[in-house]
């Protein structure tokens, strides 16, 4: 039932306070009723409103018909209404505009739509393909290894049958750091001119038998050209177990080409060296893009230099003498032998995805890269 003023039958205080705490309660009631704006309104209104709201009402019917004696504590009274309603509705006011408000967003916003999407950029052509090449050797059971691109001479060389002066070094163009003088040769340090050192590092930490490929990246001095690099990349591979033999090398490694550029390209293994594995061969796959015949139409074939070959990848079986420094760790070159292979991912990319300038994989040019997303 909607609040009426009652007229008050006399003005004590107690009557006075009673008829405070019903007109509260039946504020409180009224104040949970409206259903919309205008149902909020019309509420509004009732109590406020200066002709004949409620508020005016108790005015004339409490405060005017008191008698001279009893007005002023009825004056105070009708005040403490006043203040108490209208701080009611200053409260439900902020409520009616944040809600409105809130409305009219939603109106604005299509909530069905989309959202925005925020560009994430693209992997780089470089990256994806050493990913495709790990990812091809970790389906055959193969691990992830890393190690440290400012490398020791141990690691980068001496650990890996290169010994002190030996003229195979001159073959890395390798980057020194400076001010290394003062060091015993083997702590000096370099930029690593391979990611071979990674092999001896993961032996000292774990005992056979291991199957681990190496992502990374290595530094020679080399300057740019549209095939050569100061800074590229490599994956290496490494197993040692027992038995293990140049054929497990060859099913291996053909099977690797032939996952990451197609199932119709050939291998052929040649002879090779390198000082850290004995016998070494350097592995050419059929030129993907002639088939092999080194002409593409009338034009002669330039990836494989109308050979109808493109060299892959280094390879070999592990020296024993590397396995020397290792050998406290299990590495018995007597009881364990394995397999080794090293490759340009740069260049990897550059067959597969059809480049032909190096440098564009460093430029950073959004119109070249951006062909990758
Ligand atoms: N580390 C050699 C290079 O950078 C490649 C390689 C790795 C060769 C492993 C044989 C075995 O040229």
């Amino acid at each position: 039932m909607a609040y009426t003023v009652p007229k008050l039958k006399d003005f004590s205080t107690s009557t006075l306070t009673m008829a405070f705490v019903d007109l509260k309660s039946a504020f409180q009631t009224e104040t949970a009723l409206p259903n919309s704006e205008a149902e909020w309104k019309q509420f509004r209104d009732r109590w406020l409103a200066r002709k004949n709201g409620i508020l005016t009402q108790i005015n004339g019917l409490w405060l005017k018909a008191a008698p001279k004696e009893a007005k002023s504590e009825v004056g105070k009274l009708v005040n403490d209404v006043k203040r108490f309603v209208e701080q009611e509705f200053a409260k439900d006011r902020d409520w009616a505009i944040a809600a409105s408000s809130l409305a009219q967003t939603f109106q604005r916003i299509d909530i069905s739509l989309p959202g925005i999407c925020r560009p994430i950029g693209a992997e780089h052509p470089v990256l994806r393909a050493s990913r495709e090449m790990c990812a091809v050797f970790q389906r055959m059971g193969y691990s992830i290894a890393e190690g440290p691109v400012v490398e020791t001479d141990y690691y980068n060389f001496e650990a890996l049958n290169f010994p002190p002066n030996h003229p195979a070094r001159d073959t890395q163009d390798t980057l020194f750091i400076a001010g290394q003088q003062s060091k015993p040769q083997r702590e000096r340090l370099l930029l690593r001119t391979h990611t071979s050192p990674v092999q001896i590092r993961t032996m000292e930490k774990l005992p056979p038998p291991i199957r681990i490929v190496i992502p990374g990246v290595v530094h020679r001095n080399d300057p740019p050209d549209a095939s050569h690099s100061p800074m590229f990349h490599q994956i290496e591979g490494l197993a040692v177990d027992t038995n293990i033999t140049f054929g497990d090398l060859k099913g291996t490694l053909d099977h690797a080409m032939k996952e990451f550029f197609g199932s119709s390209v050939k291998t052929s293994f040649r002879p090779s060296f390198f000082p850290f594995t004995e016998p070494s061969a350097e592995l050419y796959i059929s030129c993907f893009i002639c088939g092999g015949s080194g002409r593409r139409g009338s034009d002669p074939c330039r990836p494989c230099k109308q050979t109808g070959w493109i060299e892959a990848l280094g390879c070999g079986m592990v020296d024993p003498n590397v396995f020397e420094f290792v050998k406290d760790n299990g590495y018995d070159p007597k009881k364990v032998s394995g397999f080794a292979f090293g490759m340009g991912v740069d260049r990897v990319a550059l067959l597969k995805y059809g480049v032909d300038d190096l440098q564009l994989f460093f430029q950073g040019d959004v119109r070249f890269l951006q062909q990758w997303a």
